[in-house]
C-alpha cells in the first residue's frame, strides 16, 4: 500500500482565499439581488497595458511562422527578459546581479513554495505573524512546521515573529535561532514596509547566525517613500544570505498571465555548495519555462511605453489606497498601510474578531475583505482591504462603510 505525504494532513482548513471565495459564493447564492464589492484577494482589475498586449500579439504571430516559432524556453528564461530585469530592477539601483543569477518562473507564489525543495527538512523556519499563508503552508507540506496547537493557532517548530501595532508591524529579531527567514516588504498583509537601515539589520543578523532570507519583493513597485529598499540587495552582504522573489502580477497586472522571477546570487553558499546551482538543477528538472509569449510580454513592461503605462496603473491603485485610508480614518477606523503598498490593514471596531467583522461587512455593506486572523494569530482583530478594485467600486465601498456607521 502506498503512503501519502502526511505533512499535508497537518494543514489547517483550506487555503485562506479559497475559504473566503466559498463563503462569498454561499452568501451570493442566498442573496442574488445584492451587489457585492470584492476587496478581498489581492487580484488586479485593470487590463494589461497596451505595450504589453502589443508585444503579446507580436509574439503570438511569431509562433505561427516556421522561422520564428519557439519550443521549450531556455532553462533560466530568455536572455532578452533577464537582461531587461538585470538592467532596470538591479543595475539602475546600483546593484550588480548577473544574468545567470536570475531565474524566470510562472510567478512568486510558485517560487515561494518551491524554494523549500532545496532546503533540509531539519531547518528552523521563521515567519512574520501575520503572514502571506503560502510561506507557512508550504513549510507545513515540506515537514518543517511540527504539530499544530489549536489553542495558540501555531505550529510547534515554526518561529513566529509578531508584527503588531507595538513594533510598527516590523518583526523583531527572533530569540530562537532560525535557519530560514521569510520576509516580505512592502508587506502583505499589513501594507507596511521596511526602511533600508532596518532591513540591513536583518541581513547582518542572517549573516551572523548563518540563516538564509527568502525575501519576497512582489510589491516593490508600490514604494512611494524614499529610504525604502526596492530590493534586498541594496543592503551590504545580502548577496551572501538572501534569495529574492519578484513578480509581474502586481506591478504589471500579470495575475492571470503568470510571470515572475527569483534571484539566487552565486555568492550564496551553504558550506561549499552553491544555492544558485541547486536552484538551477531544481528549475531545470521540474520546470519547463514560462511561455515565450508571456516572457515577451514581460520584456515589454520594461520598454519606455511599458514603464510609463504600468506606472500609471500602480498610481491608479495607490489612488484607491489613499481613498480607503482617508475614508476609513474619517469614519473613525484605525488604519495602517496603503502608503507604500496596495493593502490597507484596519483594526476591527468594537473588539470584533476578524471573522466577525468579515461577516458583518459582507452582510451589512456587501463588501468582501480578508480577515486578519487568516494570516496568523497576531492578525486577530485586524482586517485587510485591497486597493486593486476599480475607482468606482472603491468609492462605493467607502460610502457603504460610512453609512454602516
Ligand atoms: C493576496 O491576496 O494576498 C494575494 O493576491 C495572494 C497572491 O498574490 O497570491
Amino acid at each position: 500500500m502506498f503512503s501519502i505525504n502526511e505533512n499535508y494532513l497537518k494543514l489547517q482548513g483550506s487555503y485562506l482565499f479559497s475559504n473566503i471565495a466559498s463563503k462569498v459564493r454561499a452568501y451570493q447564492a442566498a442573496h442574488p439581488e445584492n451587489e457585492i464589492i470584492r476587496l478581498g484577494i489581492g487580484d488586479v482589475t485593470l487590463p494589461l497595458a497596451p505595450a504589453v498586449i502589443e508585444a503579446m500579439h507580436k509574439a503570438v504571430d511569431e509562433m505561427s511562422v516556421q522561422e520564428t516559432f519557439r519550443g521549450y524556453a531556455p532553462d533560466l528564461g530568455y536572455e532578452f527578459l533577464r537582461s531587461a530585469i538585470r538592467d532596470h530592477d538591479y543595475k539602475a539601483r546600483g546593484v550588480d546581479i548577473a544574468l545567470d543569477e536570475i531565474f524566470i518562473s510562472d510567478g512568486a507564489k510558485s517560487d515561494s513554495g518551491n524554494i523549500g525543495d532545496i532546503f533540509s527538512e531539519r531547518n528552523r523556519v521563521a515567519i512574520c505573524d501575520p503572514v502571506y499563508p503560502v510561506y507557512l503552508d508550504t513549510n507545513v507540506m515540506g515537514g518543517r512546521a511540527g504539530s499544530f496547537d489549536q489553542a495558540t493557532g501555531r505550529y510547534s517548530d515554526v518561529i513566529y515573529m509578531p508584527c503588531t501595532e507595538a513594533n510598527g508591524f516590523l518583526p523583531d529579531l527572533p530569540e530562537e535561532r532560525p535557519d530560514m527567514i521569510y520576509l516580505c516588504f512592502p508587506n502583505n498583509p499589513t501594507g507596511m514596509t521596511i526602511p533600508k537601515e532596518a532591513l540591513q539589520r536583518w541581513v547582518d543578523y542572517a549573516l551572523q547566525v548563518g540563516a538564509v532570507i527568502i525575501y519576497d519583493a512582489a510589491y516593490e513597485a508600490y514604494i512611494a517613500e524614499p529610504d525604502m529598499p526596492h530590493t534586498i540587495y541594496e543592503c551590504d552582504g545580502a548577496d551572501r544570505c538572501a534569495i529574492e522573489l519578484r513578480s509581474f502580477s502586481k506591478n504589471a497586472g500579470f495575475t492571470g498571465t503568470r510571470l515572475g522571477f527569483t534571484v539566487v546570487p552565486k555568492k550564496l553558499m551553504c558550506g561549499d555548495v552553491s544555492l544558485n546551482s541547486l536552484w538551477a538543477r531544481r528549475h531545470g528538472t521540474k520546470f519547463n519555462g514560462a511561455p515565450y509569449v508571456i516572457q515577451r510580454a514581460g520584456e515589454a513592461v520594461y520598454s519606455e511605453a511599458g514603464l510609463a503605462q504600468t506606472a500609471a496603473q500602480v498610481a491608479y491603485y495607490m489612488n484607491n489606497a489613499a481613498m480607503i485610508r482617508e475614508g476609513l480614518t474619517s469614519a473613525g477606523y484605525t488604519v495602517y498601510g496603503g502608503v507604500n503598498a496596495p493593502y490597507i490593514w484596519l483594526k476591527t471596531p468594537d473588539g470584533m474578531t476578524s471573522w466577525e467583522f468579515f461577516d458583518y461587512l459582507l452582510e451589512n455593506a456587501n463588501i468582501v475583505g480578508t480577515p486578519g486572523s487568516g494570516f496568523g494569530p497576531s492578525g486577530e482583530h485586524f482586517f485587510r482591504l485591497t486597493a486593486f478594485g476599480s475607482h468606482e467600486n472603491t468609492r462605493a465601498a467607502i460610502e457603504r462603510i460610512r453609512k454602516m456607521g
